[in-house]
């Protein structure tokens, strides 16, 4: 037996991430986003196949990279397409974290030719995306499901709302109201909440380093 190897205590194990924004449509040439990097996702992925998993990163459009022949990228455009792509891998998988963007609302119709500026004003009707996250921890057998929660006030129970609210195992609030967290930063001040109600405060870390400490835990519950 190859020692190295079975110091990886993630292997044979399958992790599904979401990463990134996604990208509604609104004709042809335009679409409804976020400023998501996808840095916090693909730190994820790397720091899972770090550790042996086999990774299925399914990702809005990002620059981000992700080289390593654990990692399996299915790119995305739409929250219809990131659900889709969720749901095909979701039934193999021993742990999924759901750390995409994903837009609420789309635009209910998609015009089939570009949007000329006739009028002096444009309204567009928009129509609840799918939840992505919520859908899974209807079905959720097996599988340590993890959320993320981006919030700007009443944290801790908007983030504890959602936790029970979508059968989660785990959610990982993001604080944006700190300096250097969230979006387009190398760092985030996260807290994890779990399902036995436990919760973990951490201080201001590079993503890399939040990732680690989100497959710690994951490591202890799922105790692989
Ligand atoms: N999520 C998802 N599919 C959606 C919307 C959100 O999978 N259509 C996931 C996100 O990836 C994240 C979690 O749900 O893991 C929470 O996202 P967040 O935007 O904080 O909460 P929402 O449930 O969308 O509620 P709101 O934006 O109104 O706070
Ligand atoms: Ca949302």
């Amino acid at each position: 037996e190859n020692d190295i190897l079975d110091k990886l205590p993630l292997r044979g194990k399958k992790v599904l991430i979401t990463a990134g924004p996604t990208y509604e449509a609104i004709d042809p040439v335009r679409f409804i986003g976020n400023h998501s990097s996808g840095k916090m996702g693909f730190e994820i992925a790397k720091a899972s196949a770090n550790l042996g998993a086999e990774v299925f990163l399914i990702t809005g459009p990002t620059h981000q990279k992700a080289v390593h022949n654990l990692i399996n990228i299915i790119p995305v455009t739409s929250a219809n397409d990131m659900y889709d792509a969720a749901h095909m891998h979701f039934d193999d998988v021993d742990v999924a974290i759901l750390s995409a963007a994903v837009a609420d609302f789309k635009p209910k119709e998609v015009a089939k030719q570009k949007i000329k500026k006739k009028e002096p004003t444009l309204t567009l009707e928009l129509e609840k995306t799918k939840d992505i996250l919520a859908s899974l921890g209807e079905i959720k057998k097996q599988q340590y499901l993890v959320g993320f929660a981006l919030e700007t006030n009443n944290e801790l129970e908007n983030a504890k709302g959602k936790l029970k609210k979508k059968n989660l195992n785990l959610i990982v609030l993001n604080s944006l109201k700190d300096k250097g967290a969230g979006f387009k930063s190398d760092t985030n001040k996260v807290t994890f909440i779990d399902d036995n109600n436990e919760i973990n405060r951490f201080e201001l870390k590079s993503k890399t380093e939040v990732a680690n400490d989100l497959l710690n835990k994951i490591l202890k519950e799922i105790n692989a």
